[in-house]
């Protein structure tokens, strides 16, 4: 029997109902019974913003999937750039058609001199590489002629390489000038976490990566590549509606991310087992978390109430690298935390698990990165989800500018008051 839900509205008697398909019913239910009827749902916590064929999240299982391949297959088979096509285009390339893919994100990868020369080098010497990476983004846009042609397709495909293939490259670009380094070109013989790894650390003409390094960046990027419709994916969505270009959209996603709450918090993490210093504190740590005084950063997750599948698979990442890099002395403080956390009823009880953000940062320290650069290495890859979720935007007949009613708790209409008169 096909599920329905029925409303009614006490003011009028008036009832409607309604189909539910896959755990959603339609707004126009409402809107049918009164038009200037609005539901109050701050944060979208209940509330599908969209119809989406790219990532299946189950929070309550622990499921994450891009296009129906589950996200533990693809860590361990598939490599960011075949991950990323999938996003985009919906299915597995052919060897082909991956070859064409990688040959062409690859091609992809300069940027113009103008934007080192004269755009990066207009920062001032201790700007947070996100902040640059932000603007940077905005003002790639500005390079392409095509870039505002959204309704062309072929237009739109072309940006949406440059934005793939540029993103390392303006990444690594950001950190190298943020420690007064001077810029590595892109390597195109190399993969593409290979390129981004060189153009990051190379010094002189030799640069040897070691393939474990290699494969967890990769694996980092998959893990990265898309969460559905979080804070930046939603920001690139809201933005995208209004018909702006790809690259100011990308621009207020990547916005988005740079928040602790969000992309910000894997760096939020190190600098709090820093703060904690030893495992001799993490107890009172707790306390203090349980008395309201601050969040146990990298728990906890609007959507996975029983656990985050990336931080599993993240943590055997983090292993894999330490016997390359040697332990991040913060490993036993972050083990510590977990394991009072998971037995504490204050966590237990709210559902509160290690998200993805609890051990990426160990990764990304362990490899060499500075905290600042680690909201960036998540930009790059989820740089793919947000322009899958830009494409699938602009194809659906469904959407129109986004644009939320509010519920307005103001003063009503008054007059004036000169100023004479106000106390
Ligand atoms: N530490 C301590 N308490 C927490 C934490 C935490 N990390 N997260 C949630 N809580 C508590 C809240 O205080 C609240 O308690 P209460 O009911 O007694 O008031 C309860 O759990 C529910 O919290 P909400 O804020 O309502 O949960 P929400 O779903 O809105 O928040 C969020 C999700 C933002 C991720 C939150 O868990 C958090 O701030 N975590 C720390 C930051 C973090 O790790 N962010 C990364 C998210 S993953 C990503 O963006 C890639």
């Amino acid at each position: 029997m096909a599920e329905t839900i029925t409303i009614t509205d006490d003011r009028t008697g008036q009832t409607v109902t309604v189909p539910i398909e896959g755990g959603v019913f339609p707004a126009s239910a409402i809107r049918s019974l009164d038009p200037s009827l609005f539901v109050y749902d701050p944060a979208y916590m209940q509330t599908a913003s969209c119809k989406s064929a790219i990532t299946y999240l189950d929070g309550d299982n622990g499921i994450l999937r891009y296009r129906g391949y589950p996200i533990e297959q693809l860590a361990e088979k598939s490599t960011f750039l075949e991950v990323a096509y999938l996003l985009l285009h919906g299915e597995l390339p052919t060897a082909e058609q991956l070859s064409v893919w990688h040959h062409d994100v690859t091609h992809h990868t300069f940027i113009h001199e103008n934007m080192r020369k004269r755009f990066v080098d207009g920062f001032h010497y201790d700007a947070h590489p996100m902040g640059m990476f932000v603007s940077a983004l905005a003002a790639l846009g500005t390079f392409y002629d095509g870039a505002k042609d959204i309704d062309d397709p072929e237009s739109r495909h072309r940006q949406i390489l440059r934005l793939i293939a540029k993103t390392p490259t303006i990444a690594a670009m950001c950190y190298r000038f943020s420690v007064g380094l001077p810029f590595n070109y892109p390597n195109n013989d190399l993969s593409f976490p290979a390129n981004f790894l060189s153009m990051m650390w190379k010094v002189g003409d030799e640069y040897v990566l070691d393939p474990v390094l290699e494969k967890a960046m990769d694996v980092l990027f998959i893990l990265h590549a898309d969460h559905e419709q979080n804070c930046g994916t939603t920001a690139m969505r809201v933005v995208g509606s209004s018909n702006a270009d790809p690259y100011s959209s990308a621009a207020a996603a990547a916005s988005a991310l740079y928040g602790p709450l969000h992309g910000g918090a894997n760096e939020a993490v190190v600098r709090m087992l820093n703060d904690i210093g030893s495992i001799d504190n993490v107890p009172a740590f707790i306390q203090s978390v349980k008395d309201g005084q601050g969040r146990l950063m990298g728990f906890g997750h609007r959507v996975y109430k029983n656990y985050d599948p990336r931080a599993t698979i993240i943590k055997q990442t983090a292993y894999d690298v330490f016997e390359v890099t040697g332990k991040n002395p913060l490993l036993d403080i972050a083990l510590k935390l977990e394991e009072v956390a998971l037995q504490d009823p204050y966590f237990i009880d709210r559902k509160l698990y290690p998200n993805v953000d609890f051990y990426s940062g160990l990764i990304y320290q362990a490899m060499g990165f500075p905290v600042e650069m680690f909201t960036v290495l998540f930009a790059i890859p989820r740089t793919a989800g947000w322009l899958a979720h830009w494409q699938e935007l602009l194809s659906d007949n469904e959407q129109k500018i986004s644009r939320p009613r509010q519920w307005y708790v103001g003063p009503e209409t008054r007059d004036y008051v000169p100023m004479s008169s106000r106390v």
